[in-house]
């Protein structure tokens, strides 16, 4: 074989978003923040894996992404990297790691692919934005685009609500992200749009659109893991389907450990290490001799 295992190359590619959508095929994206959720992704054959800026509401427990850094995104990229082998690793940029200037924000993307991602996705196309784009594929590292509902301008956009709720918004928000598909974008994501939108920009577009809260008509679709889990329970978005309820599951095992602790019925003879017989007469000849004195 041509390439070694530590070089082979990931199964899903930015041709993989090409020819999906050429081919009218869905692509399927879920978030993973760890190894072990990352690998069982990619075992149920996910196209990509996103380590989204929402790793800090569903796992740090912050109210919005704003406070995620470049340290944690670092952390949690090179988790999910470690677990997911065929799909494709798509880091979020976080929250001011690209907004100061154009080289800190190249600069950044790189430690992302550093880290193991295969790709960074950044939130919306001003001049300032599509030139970060731009100077990022010329590095080799490919973006994806994130419009719509863009939350790490949860406060600029005065909270969570539904973009491009009418004809001329559609049209800006379609105007954008055709301005991140020349800047070289290998796909955007579109947050919260409405679905006759969304089917709009998605029909205009070379690029594959992943929608999120976008309808039916996105040449994908992404959901964070942990409300397809049920492990985030503070509150379900609408658009969200749950696929599982891991809060009961967690809360069900850890009240099934804690009973059996305090009644003793674990450990069991199964989960526990014996010395020998040999050790056990040598440790009572200890104890009879050296601690049973007073
Ligand atoms: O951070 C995230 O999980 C995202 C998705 C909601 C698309 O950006």
């Amino acid at each position: 074989d041509i390439m070694s295992v530590e070089t082979k190359l990931k199964d899903v590619t930015v041709n993989t978003f090409f020819k999906k959508k050429e081919n009218n095929e869905k692509i399927t994206m879920l978030t993973a923040y760890d190894c072990s959720t990352a690998k069982y992704f990619d075992n149920a054959g996910v196209d990509a894996i996103l380590v989204g800026d929402s790793v800090g509401m569903v796992v740090l427990g912050y109210e919005s992404t704003q406070h995620v850094t470049m340290t944690d995104m670092k952390v949690f990229t090179a988790a999910v990297a470690r677990g997911a082998k065929r799909s494709m690793i798509i880091a979020d940029m976080p929250f001011m790691s690209y907004h100061t200037s154009v080289e800190e924000a190249v600069k950044n993307a790189g430690e992302l692919v550093r880290a193991g991602a295969y790709a960074v996705k950044l939130e919306g196309a001003t001049d300032y934005i599509l030139t970060v784009v731009k100077r990022c594929v010329e590095s080799g590292i490919p973006v994806m685009g994130h419009l719509g509902f863009t939350p790490q301008y949860l406060n600029v956009l005065g909270g969570y609500k539904v973009q491009g709720k009418s004809a001329e918004n559609t049209r800006f928000i379609l105007n954008q992200a055709r301005k991140l598909q020349e800047a070289g974008a290998f796909s955007v994501v579109l947050e919260m749009v409405p679905e006759e939108s969304a089917a709009l920009i998605s029909k205009n577009l070379k690029i594959a659109t992943i929608g999120i809260g976008a309808g039916r008509y996105t040449n994908g679709q992404v959901l964070v893991a942990d409300d397809i889990l049920g492990k985030f329970s503070d509150f379900k978005p609408k658009f969200a389907r749950r696929y599982a309820d891991l809060k009961s599951v967690i809360e069900n095992a850890a009240m099934g450990y804690i009973s059996d602790v305090t009644t003793g019925e674990f450990p069991d003879e199964s989960e526990i290490f014996h010395l020998s017989k040999e050790e056990q007469d040598a440790l009572k000849e200890i104890e009879d001799n050296e601690y049973n004195r007073c």
